[in-house]
């Protein structure tokens, strides 16, 4: 389908999605579904590919959820380009874009909020205050509204592909949510759209970030400790210019707490800032 005659249909209200679905669901279609924030780049289409190649159809979202960006975050300027998106995804073969405006998901007495404790509460949960509430409550609602087969999630932001396992779980909804190894540029900097906040100096540094991690990784397979393995990372990171560490961390994925020794799956996970840029990365010990 990766043909330059595609035509991606594009919807932005509720019921014409749900009209477009519902008709390829009588058809006995199976639905995947990707949500993007947009300013896509190559890690959403893996996850764009991965739905298109075991999905009859797959929808993505495109929607700037407020509700996840705390007061002191990037909302205003977080990177948007619709026109560019929609021409992206047209190519990549993309059956139907699905672009809300905010009063179409949040209209004005809008009051519903899905939390997701425990799991939710430490790392990312104790540096952005309010944003896995934001994300679970926007990923409940396009679950809902789409009610997809499959719903693909990047491993990049682990702990949020596992508080959106944990709703799916709790609220048995009946989607199957399947995460995609992290892409990375060729220097091995996980793509993300926050990239383009970082001057070339600053970009130039923030492989580091992915170089410790490996570091930390491999060295923990190799029994060193992990608590002294973390403190030599984070001196070499601001050595490397970083100017604060939110976290760096070894976790399990059960419920994301610290560890100090390794039980599969265990993680190492940073989030860092470089500047006014905050970046995260992980990758999995064993
Ligand atoms: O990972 C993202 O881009 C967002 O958090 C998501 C899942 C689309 C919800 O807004």
């Amino acid at each position: 389908k990766n043909n330059m005659s595609s035509k991606i249909q594009i919807v932005r209200t509720i019921s014409d999605l749900r009209s477009k679905i519902s008709y390829w669901r009588k058809n006995r279609l199976s639905i995947g579904l990707v949500p993007t924030m947009g300013a896509l780049h190559d890690g959403h289409f893996s996850l764009v590919k991965r739905s298109i190649n075991t999905t009859d159809k797959t929808v993505v979202t495109l929607f700037v959820n407020p509700k996840q960006f705390g007061q002191n975050d990037d909302l205003t300027i977080y990177p948007r380009d619709e026109v560019g998106d929609i021409a992206a995804l047209d190519a990549q073969g993309v059956d139907l874009l699905f672009i809300p405006s905010l009063e179409e998901m949040y209209p004005t007495d809008f009051a519903t909020e899905i939390s997701v404790p425990v799991i939710g509460d430490v790392m990312e949960g104790v540096f952005r205050p309010g944003f896995f509430v934001g994300v679970a409550t926007v990923v409940a609602k396009l679950l809902i509204q789409s009610l997809p087969d499959k719903a693909f999630f990047g491993e990049k932001d682990l702990q949020q592909l596992y508080v959106i396992k944990k709703m799916v779980i709790d609220l048995d909804m009946p989607v199957e949510i399947i995460g995609c190894p992290i892409i990375r540029e060729l220097d091995g900097l996980a793509f993300s759209s926050r990239n383009v906040y970082l001057s070339a100096d600053e970009r130039a540094r923030a492989v580091e970030l992915y170089k410790v991690l490996n570091e930390i990784a491999e060295s923990a397979m190799n029994g060193e400790q992990i608590p002294i393995l973390v403190e030599k990372a984070e001196k070499r990171l601001i050595g490397s210019g970083f100017t604060k560490i939110d976290y760096l961390a070894v976790c399990n994925t059960h419920n994301f707490k610290e560890i100090d020794y390794l039980e599969a799956p265990t993680y190492a996970l940073g989030a860092v800032w470089l500047g006014e840029t905050r970046l995260i990365d992980n990758i999995q010990i064993c």
